[in-house]
Parts: C-alpha cells; sequence; structure tokens
C-alpha cells in the first residue's frame, strides 16, 4: 500500500509568497520613507501619493508578507506535529489562490482611493467578504487536520495558530459589519465613540494575533528544532498561552488615550497593557532559553541568530509598548514617530525576522536539499538586516521624544515656543537614516531571492515527504 504523504504542495506556494510580498510589501516602505524627505516623488499622480502609498505598505506587510508565512508555517506545523495530511488539499488551494486574489484586490483598489479609512482594515465589503470566506476555509482546513491527527496530544504550536485564526475570523467579521452604498462604498454600522473603540478593540488584537501569537506559533515550532533542544519550559508555554489571549483582548483603548472615550475605559486599557507585559516576557524567556546548553550554535548558525534575535525584538517591542500606554508616557509620544519606531521594532524586529528565520529553516527541506545554497548568504543577510532595523528603530525613537518635545514647549507668555514646519525641519535628518535603514533591510530580501532561487533550482520536490509514524517524534 502507497504510503501517505504530506501536502508540501500549499507550504511551497505560500513560502514563495511570503518572500514576493515580502519584496512587495518592504520596497512600498522604502518608496513612502523617501516621500516623506523628497515629497516630489508622488510625481503628481493621485495613485502614487503618500495617503494611497502607506495603506498599501501596511497592507502589504502584514497581510500579504505576514499573512503568506502564517499560512504557510501553519499549514507546515499542523502535518508534522499532528502526523497526518492537510484535511483536505482542494480547501488548501481555495485558501491559497483565494488569498492571494484578496492581496491582489488590495493591491488594485487601495491606490485607486476605494478605502473604508479604517487602519488596518481598508478594504472595502466586497473584499472583506472573499476574506470572511477564505479565513473560514483556512479555518476549517486547520481544525480538520487537528481533528484527524494520529497523537492525542496538541503542540502548543498549533494552540497559538489556532488562536490566531480564531481571533481574526471575529475581530473582521465584527469590525467589518458595514451598510453598503454601492459596490465601492459603505458606512459602519457603529458611530462615533463606539466606532472608534471597535475600530481599536481590532487594530490592538489585530497585533495581538495577527502579528504575535501566530508568530509566537512560529517561534515554539522553529526555535527548538534548529536549536535541536526541547522547549525550555512546556509548563510556561501553557501559562504564556492563556495569560497572552486572555489579557491581550483589553488593552485595545491605549490607542485613543485623551480622546472622548470614557475615562475609565482608557485607564482600563492602560492597565491590561501594563499587565500584558508578563506573558509577553514569559514567552520571550521560554523562546530564548530553549537555547540553554547550545549557545555555541548561535555563532555557527545564522538562521537561529535570526530567530533569536527576533525574539529578543519581541522582548523589546513589549516591554516598549506597556510603557507607550501609560497616559502621561503617551501624551509624549502619540502622533510623533516614537509610535513608528515601536510599531517597526516589533514589525521588522520581530516579525519579519522571525519569518525570514523559519523560512530559511523551511525551504530546503521544501525542495528535497539539506540546507540552503549559501549559509555565508543567510549571515550576510542577518547582519544586513539587523543594522537596518536598529537604524530605523533608533532615528524614529530619537525623532519622536524631539518632535514631541518641541511641540508641547512652550514660551513664558504661553505661546508655542516651535511652529510645526521647525519641528519638521528638524526630523528629516532622521527621516533620512530610517531611509537608509529600511532600503538595508530591503536589500537583505534581495539577498534572500538570490538564495532562494540557487537552493530551489538544484533541489527536487517531485517526491512526496511521507507522513511520519506517531511514535516518532515530529
Ligand atoms: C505588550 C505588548 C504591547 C503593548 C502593550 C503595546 C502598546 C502600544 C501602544 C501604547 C501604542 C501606541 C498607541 C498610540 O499612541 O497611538 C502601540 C502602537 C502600535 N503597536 Fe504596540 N504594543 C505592544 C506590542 C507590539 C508588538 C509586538 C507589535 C508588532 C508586532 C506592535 C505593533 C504596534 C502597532 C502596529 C502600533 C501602531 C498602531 C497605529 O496607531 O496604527 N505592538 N502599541
Ligand atoms: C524595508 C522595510 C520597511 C520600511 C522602509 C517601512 C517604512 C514605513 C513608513 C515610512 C511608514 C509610515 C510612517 C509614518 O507614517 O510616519 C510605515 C508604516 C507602517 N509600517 Fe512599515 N516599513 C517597512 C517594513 C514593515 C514591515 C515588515 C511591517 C510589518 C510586518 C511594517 C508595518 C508597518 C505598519 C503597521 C505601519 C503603520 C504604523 C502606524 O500607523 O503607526 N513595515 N512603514
Amino acid at each position: 500500500m502507497e504510503r501517505e504523504t504530506y501536502n508540501d504542495k500549499v507550504v511551497r506556494q505560500f513560502t514563495l509568497a511570503t518572500i514576493l510580498w515580502g519584496v512587495v510589501g518592504m520596497t512600498v516602505g522604502v518608496l513612502i520613507a523617501a516621500q516623506l524627505l523628497w515629497p516630489a516623488l508622488n510625481f503628481d499622480l493621485p495613485w502614487l501619493t503618500y495617503s494611497r502609498l502607506r495603506p498599501l505598505h501596511t497592507n502589504a506587510v502584514i497581510f500579504a508578507f505576514g499573512g503568506s508565512a502564517l499560512m504557510g508555517t501553519s499549514f507546515y506545523i499542523v502535518q508534522r506535529t499532528c502526523h497526518v495530511r492537510l484535511f483536505s488539499d482542494r480547501l488548501a488551494a481555495l485558501v491559497f489562490w483565494g488569498w492571494q486574489t484578496v492581496i491582489l484586490a488590495v493591491a488594485v483598489t487601495l491606490p485607486l482611493g476605494i478605502t473604508q479609512s479604517k487602519e488596518y482594515a481598508e478594504a472595502e465589503w466586497p473584499i472583506d467578504i472573499l476574506i470572511a470566506v477564505v479565513w473560514v476555509s483556512y479555518a476549517v482546513v486547520f481544525f480538520g487536520t487537528i481533528a484527524r491527527r494520529r497523537v492525542r496530544h496538541i503542540y502548543v504550536a498549533n494552540w497559538f495558530y489556532a488562536a490566531f485564526i480564531i481571533t481574526v475570523a471575529v475581530l473582521h467579521i465584527f469590525n467589518g459589519l458595514v451598510i453598503p452604498a454601492g459596490l465601492f462604498k459603505s458606512y459602519p454600522i457603529y458611530s462615533g465613540v463606539v466606532d472608534a473603540m471597535v475600530q481599536w478593540w481590532y487594530g490592538h488584537n489585530a497585533v495581538g494575533f495577527f502579528l504575535t501569537a501566530g508568530f509566537l506559533g512560529m517561534m515554539y515550532y522553529f526555535i527548538p528544532k534548529q536549536a535541536n533542544r526541547p522547549i525550555y519550559s512546556y509548563r510556561l508555554s501553557i501559562v504564556h498561552f492563556w495569560a497572552l489571549i486572555s489579557v491581550y483582548m483589553w488593552a485595545g483603548p491605549h490607542h485613543l488615550h485623551y480622546t472622548s472615550l470614557p475615562d475609565w475605559a482608557q485607564s482600563l486599557g492602560m492597565v491590561f497593557s501594563l499587565i500584558l507585559l508578563a506573558p509577553s516576557w514569559g514567552g520571550m524567556i521560554n523562546g530564548i532559553m530553549t537555547l540553554s546548553g547550545a549557545w555555541h550554535k548561535l555563532r555557527t548558525d545564522p538562521i537561529l541568530k535570526f530567530l533569536i534575535v527576533a525574539v529578543s525584538f519581541y522582548g523589546m517591542s513589549t516591554f516598549e509598548g506597556p510603557m507607550l500606554a501609560i497616559k502621561t508616557v503617551n501624551a509624549l509620544s502619540h502622533y510623533t514617530d516614537w509610535t513608528i519606531g515601536h510599531v517597526h521594532s516589533g514589525a521588522l524586529g520581530w516579525v519579519a525576522m522571525v519569518s525570514i528565520g523559519s523560512i530559511y529553516a523551511l525551504l530546503p527541506k521544501l525542495f528535497g536539499r539539506k540546507e540552503m545554497h549559501s549559509t555565508a548568504a543567510i549571515d550576510l543577510h542577518f547582519w544586513v538586516a539587523t543594522i537596518g532595523v536598529v537604524l530605523y528603530m533608533v532615528s524614529m525613537w530619537i525623532s519622536g521624544v524631539m518632535q514631541g518635545l518641541m511641540w508641547r514647549a512652550v514660551n513664558e507668555d504661553g505661546t508655542l515656543s516651535y511652529s510645526f514646519i521647525e519641528s519638521l525641519e528638524a526630523t528629516y535628518p532622521f527621516y533620512a537614516i530610517r531611509l537608509l535603514g529600511g532600503a538595508l533591510f530591503l536589500s537583505g530580501m534581495f539577498i534572500m531571492v538570490w538564495n532562494s532561487y540557487h537552493t530551489i533550482r538544484a533541489g527536487n520536490s517531485a517526491v512526496g515527504v511521507p507522513v511520519m509514524p506517531a511514535s516518532d517524534t515530529a
């Protein structure tokens, strides 16, 4: 009898899509970073204006790059840890092609100015419906595979992916409730401050579940695998899971400090954000300490360097986040580049670097190779990316604090010490450093494209990998 094999085709497709959308999304990031320095770069074309390209960037990096990385790795991990092929090949193919259709639809409509104007939920209602259909199919494939598993135990990485899938469905559906007014226009069913609260309940949990929980699933699989060590503490991983998912939901109001949102709700958001430090650091410690007894591997394995540095950035941004949530700190940081620095220490340092490390670990396996074509190129990519993130983050920290201080400075007679234009002029050098950092990070992605191309060219993906008997470890 022929042995059952894993469905790696869909994983390969998502892996290649991740690299492609990473390059596209970050190229748009570099372009908008350059536009802030040289506004003339919009060439007076409406669809090249900053206001339209900025949401294109966020959607491309979060949903196209991050989403493809999450879907691909979750399909790989759930099969390997459940010792079974994906629940349905057809539905898995629908998830891949459906998601790519969503991405293309968003990439066309946003530059045309078709938008709901809600951050990270800009796509208009017909695309939202397609997203809901694809997402439910994704959930059916993932949970269907878990239901068919050949081992009793559900490995912790799957818990994190499961929370990510369920929560994003709930967030997307409730934040997307609108009354259509034509094919490309709609109005939310909520109004005023309730609309703002629902939006930031969505926005913050998009960070917590899209940009965090799923990527923690990646961490819990690829760090132990790459280090060839068990997780530092399995018990801590369970505590980490339950604490993180129960606290995240309540922190959204920190995005609405000093607005017309009731004061008690703002304080609630602040307190839950401070509590969130504990589970976040529990997770970080668990990831990093998995290297106990194998620290020396960091010297020779650049993939492990990507993964561990990513977790360190996760620790940094989840320390900074609770600080920014304190109302008095937020009074200084809000509207400034400090927020942008925080975002990218999480987005580039954590999300992008853990995805890149995981793909380097995964790609050779998917294409029948022992390792990537060039380890030296991975090392080079690591250094270029790390220097890029640091330049990006530090320049935005400095310019953010500077902007906050300049905007609040007053003369003895109570008039403002600086005009807005003066603060903008003072920001330019930092925009230039950020552009350099972003360009470096993007150049690392091109090194990855080169390395992946040569790995795939010499590889062989024709033979399927047989499902491992349940008695063996995953
Ligand atoms: C304990 C964890 C975290 C807390 C408590 C937290 C808190 C905050 C706070 C207070 C803000 C500023 C809100 C404002 O002034 O408008 C913010 C913004 C943001 N954070 Fe975090 N953060 C955390 C972790 C992360 C991580 C790990 C990422 C990315 C992977 C991230 C992504 C973002 C994004 C994208 C924004 C900007 C939202 C917007 O205004 O568009 N955060 N966060
Ligand atoms: C080459 C890499 C990148 C560059 C040069 C870049 C550049 C930028 C720029 C210039 C902005 C607008 C800042 C502003 O309005 O002042 C921005 C916003 C943003 N980027 Fe990136 N980015 C890069 C990669 C990424 C990645 C990989 C992610 C996510 C995984 C990401 C997520 C975001 C988010 C969420 C925002 C909105 C932040 C907010 O509203 O507070 N970026 N990026």
